[in-house]
């Protein structure tokens, strides 16, 4: 079986955990859009629900499939957020923004009472980092901005290469919030809530893609079939 079947089976269980009358934060990625067109199927035989996208593009893709839409001005709370990952590890936490939509994946997650993960059982790691860490930044004093991410990656014991992240067309990418984004290429991170925090309070920085405590269930489909695995 190939990765796109992998996701694919991956998101069509968390359907399982979809019921009329909720609403929903609607993740970004391959493995998202793929709940997204199943979750469309389910409404055109009249589920009910509405959700909340986390990018334009998955706008784009709820818009198609006839999933409504709402926004989190319109709705206090979501009861249940469906998003993929780029890794996870056994404390179900993650990291995000490969397809450079970790700011409204965090805002929306944290919105939600319950975050199930959708993934091929390629992103399970023993210890987050392999996966470049995506640091969102607004571009003023980017320089400045560099020093104190050096200096949070020191305090955390980790290090690495930061890139500021480039669009296919070879221009900066710019993400839907008109930041960019530094990807730190780390390696190893083996202490995530630490650089989470650390990260969190330099002045620039808008978010990094350490979702650290909001995913409740990820669901890893494998050849062997899917796992389903609770925070431990
Ligand atoms: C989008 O910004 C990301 O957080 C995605 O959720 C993550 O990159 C996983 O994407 P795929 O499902 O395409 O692997």
């Amino acid at each position: 079986m190939n990765l796109d079947e992998l996701k694919r089976q991956a998101a069509a269980r968390a359907l399982d955990f979809v019921k009329s009358g909720m609403k929903l934060g609607l993740g970004t990625g391959s493995t998202a859009k793929h709940f997204v067109e199943l979750l469309g199927a389910r409404v055109r035989d009249g589920l009910d629900v509405i959700g909340v996208p986390t990018s334009e593009a998955t706008r784009q893709d709820a818009l198609r499939c006839g999933v409504r839409l709402t926004t989190l001005d319109d709705v206090d709370r979501l009861d249940l957020t469906v998003d993929g990952a780029d890794e996870v590890d056994g404390a179900l936490n993650l990291i995000k923004g490969g397809g450079g939509a970790l700011l409204r994946e965090k805002i929306v997650a944290a919105a939600s009472d319950r975050m199930i993960v959708i993934a091929d059982d390629s992103k399970w790691v023993e210890t987050l980092g392999r996966f470049p860490l995506p640091i969102e930044v607004v571009p003023f004093g980017l320089g400045a901005m560099r020093r104190a991410i050096e200096t949070a990656f020191a305090a955390s014991g980790v290090s690495g290469q930061l890139v500021v992240r480039k669009a296919k067309d070879g221009h900066v990418f710019v993400t839907d919030g008109g930041h960019w984004i530094v990807d730190a290429h780390l390696g190893r991170i083996p202490d995530a809530p630490h650089l989470a925090r650390s990260l969190s309070v330099i002045p620039g920085v808008v978010e990094h893609g350490l979702f650290i405590g909001l995913a409740t269930t990820a669901m890893l489909a494998g050849a062997g079939g899917i796992r389903v695995v609770e925070p431990r």
